[in-house]
Formats: structure tokens, C-alpha cells, sequence
């Protein structure tokens, strides 16, 4: 045995996320976590997304400062600077890190690179998205365990992990055009789910789709990791994770992450003093909307967002629009910059006269909000959300009920959970008609406001509860924490 095979090398994450805002920003979340835990971790970011936090967010700096056993990484995805990488193309994505990316990540892990086995930085473990399935292959290659962190919904997760049984029991492609058919074949969401509440590209009679052959795989690789962590309570989900033990049986369920971290930072800080959590936002946040927030009335401002990835077409943008200002709620709207596919409304419609009055009476649009913060705002009442998974954890954190209108991945799934099994809200899913619009926002502001916020007041209590000191995600993270010190290579 050689010197280098008897030092005892110390724990160190390699996190390598999705380049999307939501799944960066949850996995953030969980580096601060590990590096309060004395781990040290590299978190390795694509060039185009390390680049956004730089100029939006000074995320690096604040990292920097904060951790001495934190540093990024960075690869190139291989799209072109002004690819706008939204939700539609992320087949596009996938591929081209898969030929750019991929190859300069194994060549920093295995033998020879910087953080490879014998190097002084070594790898002890890698955390990566769940969708990233060369990650298996790389781990068992250089003899380092894997852990999956998938950062969508485990009812969503479940949805893709039950394709196989559903193609094999005849129930994938649908048989007809009837989405309200109700789905027999994943178990523990017997009675729940239809047909329309699986991820919308399930919608296709081609089982060789690139993006069902993409579930397909990560279906393959998820069960060849050491464990799954996941951004999620046992009180919320404990039905779908019980399920999920059957793929893997070492589950952690962490989150919500946010406000795990909130909870941690604020033990190390000086009793009293609030800590301050580090923003990962990449994309500009106009803080205007808390000074308005701020003049509005408690629980009386409904928020609209659609997240970092989704599109709406021009048509839908105005149904909504009509739909808020009809419903006389006031509002505060993110319409992020090239979100509407098409041209720009304000040059291809004009506005009616009566859009424009309602909107400068009540509303208040911006081009992207500091979200959670927006969410802890006593005056907001409601969130019209796109369901992404981390603004339905932000929701039902700040105990804020939701509607629902999902676009795609494990949105449909989320969105059918919110109405239907925690009762948080409504779910508008597959319509966008301003009555529609009009008529939730009323039954969730004015109608039914005291039902959806005693049940979404309940809901956040236990989401604090569990990443409190006793908690189930403050123990799942207590014992990640250990397993990964402990780690063997
Ligand atoms: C993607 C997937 O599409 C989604 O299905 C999956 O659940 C997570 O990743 P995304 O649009 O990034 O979705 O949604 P979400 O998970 O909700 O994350 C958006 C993040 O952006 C949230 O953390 C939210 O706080 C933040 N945000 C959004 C802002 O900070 N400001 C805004 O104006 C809007």
C-alpha cells in the first residue's frame, strides 16, 4: 500500500444539477446544508448558468464568503449563447451536455483529473439530478457512490417510475382521446390520478418519443444509486415515498430545502438575528413589488407565476389577463421576458382599454420577483402557479393556497395533488378561459379564502415542523450527513 492509499481522505460532494433555476436553486440550497455540516463541496454549474448568478444574483460571492469548503465548477453546455434554453427545448439541452458536457465532467472524476481517485481533491461522493443518467456509469467507473437527487416532485418522480407497468399493462399510449380516464397501473395513486394528471408529453401515442425513451432510462439508472435524496416532507408525501422505497430503498427526504436551510442558518446565527439566506436567482429580481406589496391589504394580492422554464402563448396571456382584472382581485404578475411564444402581445394586440384601467387600478407586473420573499408577504392571498416543484413548496411553506395550471414534466402531477389529495387549492389544469380564471380566483380569494387558508396554514406548520430540531426532514438530513462523513471509496 502506497502513502496516498492510507490518507485518509475527507468527505467531499461533487453536485452536479440540471441547469434550470429551479433545480440549481434547490440544489444550492442543499450545498449550504453539507458545507454547514463541515463537508466540503463543489458544485458544478454550467458556464451559462454560473455565469446569470454572476450578474444577477452575486450568488458566487456570497458562497465564497460564507464557506471556505464550498467552490464551483464549471463546463459548457454546448448550446450557443443566444439558445433562450427554455422548457420546450430541453431534449436540446440534454443532448448537447451529453456531448460537451459530459465528457469534461468524467474527465475531472477519473484517474488523472482534479477531483479523481488518488488526487488530492478527491471525490468521496456525487450528488446528481436524477435525469442525469451517465452519472451511474462515471460513479461505478471510479468507485465512488451516487446519490440521485431529483429535484421534481416524488409524485412526479413516481409517474415516470411506473412508465414500464403502464406500457406493459396497456395502459401507455392512451387507448383513446379520453384524458379523464383514470389510471390503473401506478400504484398508490389508485382513485387519484387520470390520465390528464400524468406529465403532459405522456400525451403521445409513440412510445420511441425522445422524451418517453428519456423516462425510460432514467427509470433504468435511478435504482442504481446508493440512495434518493429529495426536496420533500414525509407528512406531505409520506404515501408516494413508502412506494419509492420498492427502487431504492435509502431515502432521504430533506426538504423543503429552503426552509431547512432558514431553520440551520438561524442556529448558527446570534439568537434573534435573522439569518440571511443567499439569493440563486438568475435572473434580475425587481424588489418593487415589495415596496407595492407593502400598501396593499393583508391576503388580498393574488401572484402569477409560470417559473423559469414554461411558455404561454399569446391567446392564454390574454384569457389570464382578462381573467385577473375580471375577477377584481388585485395582483402581482412575473411575466418573464420571452415566456410568450409568438411575438410580443403589446406589439401584435391591442390592449382593450379596460385591461390596461383594471391593470393600473390593481396590478402590479414585473419581469421577475424575489419569489419567496413575495410568498412571505402578509398581503399575498393566492398564487396562480405554473406548479413547478419548488413554487409549490414555496406556497405551502408561506401557507398560501394555489391555483394550478401546469405546463409540463411533473407539473400535471403536482397540480392534481394541490386540489385533489392536499386540498391546498384548485387546479385549472388543461383550460385557460378568462371565466375559468375569474371564477377560481374568486372562489380562492373571496368564496372559499377561509377554507383553503386554515387547511394551507395546517400544511405549513408541518413543513416547518419537519425541518425543525426532531423533525423527519431535519433527521433524513441529520443521517445524509452522517452517511456521506462515513462514505467508503
Ligand atoms: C422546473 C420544472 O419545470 C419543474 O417542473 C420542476 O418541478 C422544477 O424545475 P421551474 O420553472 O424552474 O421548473 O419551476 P420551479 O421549480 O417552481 O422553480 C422556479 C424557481 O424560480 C423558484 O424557486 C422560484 O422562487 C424562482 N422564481 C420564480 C423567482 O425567484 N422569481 C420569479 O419571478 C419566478
Amino acid at each position: 500500500m502506497n502513502m496516498s492509499d492510507q490518507r485518509a481522505v475527507s468527505p467531499h460532494v461533487l453536485i452536479f444539477p440540471l441547469p434550470l433555476q429551479g433545480p440549481v436553486n434547490c440544489m444550492l440550497k442543499l450545498a449550504e446544508l453539507l458545507c454547514l455540516s463541515k463537508i466540503q463541496v463543489t458544485f458544478l454549474n454550467t458556464q451559462q448558468i454560473q455565469e446569470r448568478l454572476r450578474i444577477n444574483s452575486a450568488g458566487a460571492d456570497v458562497y465564497f464568503k460564507r464557506y471556505p469548503n464550498f467552490r464551483f465548477e464549471t463546463v459548457p453546455d454546448g448550446l450557443p449563447e443566444d439558445n433562450p434554453r427554455t422548457g420546450d427545448q430541453i431534449g436540446h439541452l440534454l443532448e448537447s451536455m451529453d456531448a460537451v458536457a459530459v465528457p469534461i465532467f468524467r474527465g475531472m472524476v477519473t484517474s488523472g483529473g482534479e477531483y479523481g481517485p488518488g488526487s488530492e481533491n478527491q471525490v468521496t461522493c456525487i450528488i446528481a439530478d436524477g435525469i442525469f443518467t451517465f452519472a451511474a456509469g462515471i460513479a461505478a467507473e471510479i468507485g465512488v457512490p451516487l446519490l440521485y437527487f431529483d429535484t421534481i416532485s416524488p409524485c412526479g418522480l413516481w409517474t415516470y417510475l411506473c412508465l414500464p407497468e403502464l406500457i406493459e399493462a396497456g395502459e401507455f399510449p392512451f387507448k383513446d382521446d379520453n384524458l379523464d380516464e383514470m389510471i390503473r397501473n401506478a400504484p398508490g395513486m389508485e382513485g387519484i390520478i387520470r390520465r390528464r394528471d400524468l406529465p403532459s408529453f405522456y400525451r403521445t401515442n409513440d412510445v420511441n418519443d425522445r422524451i418517453i425513451q428519456l423516462v425510460l432510462k432514467e427509470d433504468k439508472h435511478i435504482p442504481l444509486a446508493q440512495g434518493l435524496i429529495f426536496n420533500t416532507f414525509q407528512e406531505l408525501e409520506a404515501p408516494i415515498l413508502a412506494q419509492m422505497l420498492s427502487v431504492c430503498p435509502n431515502i432521504y427526504a430533506v426538504g423543503p430545502l429552503h426552509a431547512h436551510l432558514k431553520t440551520r442558518l438561524a442556529a448558527e446565527t446570534c439568537p434573534g438575528v435573522q439569518p440571511t439566506t443567499s439569493c440563486n436567482s438568475i435572473r434580475r429580481e425587481d424588489s418593487s413589488c415589495i415596496s407595492w406589496l407593502d400598501a396593499q391589504p393583508s391576503k388580498s394580492v393574488i401572484y402569477v407565476s409560470i417559473g423559469s422554464v414554461a411558455m404561454i402563448t399569446t391567446d392564454q396571456l390574454f384569457e389570464i389577463w382578462h381573467g385577473l382584472v375580471n375577477s377584481g382581485s388585485r395582483f402581482l404578475w412575473v411575466r418573464r421576458p420571452g415566456s410568450v411564444t409568438g411575438l410580443d402581445p403589446e406589439t401584435t394586440k391591442e390592449i382593450p382599454s379596460e385591461l390596461s384601467l383594471g391593470t393600473k387600478e390593481r396590478g402590479y407586473i414585473v419581469s421577475w420577483a424575489p419569489q419567496e420573499e413575495v410568498l412571505a408577504h402578509p398581503a399575498i392571498g393566492g398564487f396562480l402557479t405554473h406548479s413547478g416543484w419548488n413554487s409549490t413548496l414555496e406556497s405551502i411553506v408561506e401557507g398560501k393556497p394555489m391555483i394550478c395550471w401546469p405546463y409540463f414534466v411533473d407539473q400535471q402531477v403536482n397540480s392534481r395533488y394541490v386540489g385533489e389529495v392536499w386540498k391546498l387549492g384548485l387546479d385549472m389544469k388543461d383550460t385557460c378561459d378568462r371565466v375559468v380564471v375569474e371564477k377560481m380566483i374568486r372562489e380562492v380569494m373571496e368564496l372559499r379564502k377561509n377554507e383553503f387558508l386554515q387547511r394551507a396554514d395546517e400544511m405549513a406548520k408541518l413543513a416547518k415542523a419537519s425541518v425543525s430540531e426532531g423533525g423527519s426532514s431535519y433527521a433524513d438530513l441529520d443521517r445524509l450527513i452522517l452517511d456521506i462523513k462515513f462514505m467508503k471509496i
